[in-house]
């Protein structure tokens, strides 16, 4: 398809964790109504065009296709599969200026942290690309985007109570940067989890303050099996890979660990915060079960 060779054709940071998502592929008639607008935040799993707009005119091989192509994917991402189950539009990128967006706003950017650019900076990660695109300012934007669909905080709260919010999936790219850098297993779990933990809780919270209810928090996906580790990364050492998937072990036990993180302090923020409901999604098993089962969904293992 013609939007997969425009990303091929960007240097390889840019492809990172682009991933096709089509595997919740199942038609399903739309249920009920339950929410007046979805909003989403995140990187290159539900990006559903922030970094072309943003940067259409700034990098080379920036492709021109317009939303809904401007995806890391060749098909649907798991947003839009989410937004045409629960009967809303496909969630627009925030930074189409001047869209209608009291039926949600999508503000994932492709490649984004959940930490700050200044973090890695002071850590001395020099792998990351100077963009703002981070939770923190996703955040930001969300406010811009805030007032063109509210006007009192009453009714901006009631308006957001009855609204579904995504958040996620972030760390990826933070743990992938820290990778880049060189960090040890041993620094990227006990220095950088937690940071990327308490960063996402402190970004759910805003968004409760905001009036937000129901968050959906989408953990890390198994980040030893993408293309672009296992290119990245090669081994030597047969002990590296998971004998039933091929992925190194390494990074998913990563992903396990920061999904372990985030659900112990999500069941605590639950708890300080009655009145939302908080949910946990294991976008990690299913994905571990392609990579084990590859007939079972249609398609093959390499030997
Ligand atoms: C935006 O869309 C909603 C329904 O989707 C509509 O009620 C509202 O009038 C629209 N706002 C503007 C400014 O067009
Ligand atoms: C990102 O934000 C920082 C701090 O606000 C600013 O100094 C910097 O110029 C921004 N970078 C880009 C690429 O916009």
């Amino acid at each position: 398809m013609e939007t997969t060779r425009g990303f091929l054709g960007l240097p390889s940071w840019r492809i990172l964790l682009c991933l096709a998502a089509g595997w919740m592929a199942a038609e399903a008639a739309p249920l009920p109504q339950y929410y007046n607008a979805i909003f989403s935040f995140g990187d290159s799993f539900s990006d559903t065009g922030n970094f072309v707009i943003i940067n259409s005119g700034k990098l080379p091989n920036m492709p021109k296709f317009p939303p809904p192509y401007a995806r890391c994917s060749n098909g649907r991402l798991v947003i839009d599969f989410l937004a045409e189950a629960l009967g809303v539009p496909l969630l627009p990128p925030s930074a189409n200026k001047g869209t209608n967006f009291s039926q949600g706003a999508n503000f994932a950017v492709m490649g984004a942290t959940a930490l700050d650019l200044k973090y890695f900076r002071d850590n001395n990660v020099w792998s990351i690309p100077p963009f703002n695109t981070s939770m923190n300012c996703q955040l930001e934007w969300f406010q811009e985007v805030k007032d063109t669909i509210c006007s009192s905080p009453q009714e901006c709260k009631e308006f957001f109570g009855k609204a579904l919010f995504v958040f996620g999936e972030l760390g990826g790219n933070d743990y992938s940067f820290a990778w880049k850098a060189e960090w040890s297993l041993d620094k990227v779990k006990t220095q950088m989890v937690p940071k990327v933990v308490e960063s996402i809780i402190g970004g759910i919270e805003a968004l409760l303050d905001e009036g937000a209810r129901h968050v959906l928090v989408p953990g890390n996906l198994p980040a030893g099996c993408i293309p672009i580790t296992l290119t990245m990364y090669p081994s030597e050492d047969r002990s590296d890979y998971d004998p039933r998937t091929g992925c190194l072990k390494k990074f998913n036990g990563v992903a396990l660990y920061h999904n372990a993180v985030l659900r112990v302090a999500l069941d605590s923020l639950q708890r300080r915060r009655p009145d939302s409901r908080i949910i946990y999604a294991d976008y990690y098993t299913p994905y571990i079960q392609f990579a084990r089962t590859p007939h079972l969904y249609g398609t093959r293992r390499e030997p």
